[in-house]
This record gives C-alpha cells, structure tokens and sequence, in this order.
C-alpha cells in the first residue's frame, strides 16, 4: 500500500480546527489511515474536570472503531498551537498500539517548519502485551 503521508497529515491537520479545547487553547487533530484507504479523523475535547479530556489520537481510534475498523496502518498528528512538533501521550501510545503494528509510520508536525517521521513500535517499544490483540473480537 503507497502511504502519502503529508495527505494524512492535512487531514490531521483539518481536524485540528474542530478541537475543543478552551482551557489548554492547543488543538490537536490525529488522522488514522485504514487498510481500505479510508482515513479516519479525530481532534482533542477537553472538559472542565480536565483529567476526562480526550486526546486527538484516542478520538480518531474510537472513532475508527466506531466505523467498523480494527486496524489502522498509518497515523499523523498536527500540532498547529506548537512550534515543534508533539508526539502523542503516553496513554495513546497504549491505544494506539492496539490496533497498529509496530512498523505503522507516524509523522507529526507543529506550524513550525520542522516534523517528526517515525513508528509505533520506536514511540511504544517492549509491547510484550501486543498480540494478546489478536483474538478474534
Ligand atoms: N493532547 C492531544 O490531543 N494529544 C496529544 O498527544 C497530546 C495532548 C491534547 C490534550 C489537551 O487537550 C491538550 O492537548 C493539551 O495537553
């Protein structure tokens, strides 16, 4: 499968407008690309209690799922309120590491000029826990 991904990043970054987030005031979209091409969106919604924000990434794998999919090959995470480019939380990494394999490419981005290209697998190393996944739920 020919990954382009600057097009996920441009839906990460599509995303990114629809952020709640009136407290931090840093919106993050997450764009997951499936298997079939499709490409699923998610952007971060905080809260008042701030500990039941939900991040980008987390949106997009719930959202991803919501629609049917269990496995996604691509991730790309637009930071635009960031110069540098951030990669995402730890308890993502958890999530995310559910449904992608390690060699999945991530490439990250703030609005400054430079990003970040790497893999689940180099964000969450030593997934002992990884293939008790594959069941067939
Ligand atoms: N955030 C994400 O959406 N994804 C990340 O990977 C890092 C943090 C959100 C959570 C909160 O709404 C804001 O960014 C500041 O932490």
């Amino acid at each position: 499968m020919n990954i382009n991904m600057q097009e996920l990043y441009q839906a990460a970054l599509k995303a990114s407008a629809n952020a709640y987030a009136p407290y931090s005031n840093f919106r993050v979209g997450a764009a997951l690309l499936a298997e079939d091409g499709a490409v699923i969106s998610g952007c971060n919604v905080e809260n008042r209690s701030y500990g039941l924000t939900i991040c980008a990434e987390r949106n997009a794998v719930v959202s991803g799922v919501n629609q049917g999919y269990r496995s996604f090959v691509a991730l790309a995470i637009a930071t635009p309120d960031s110069k540098d480019p951030v990669g995402p939380c730890g308890a993502c990494r958890q999530v995310l590491s559910e449904f992608m394999e390690s060699d999945a490419p991530v490439h990250f981005k703030g609005a400054g000029p430079e990003h970040m290209d790497t893999t689940i697998g180099t964000l969450y190393p030593f997934d002992s826990l990884h293939d008790l996944s594959k069941s067939t739920m």
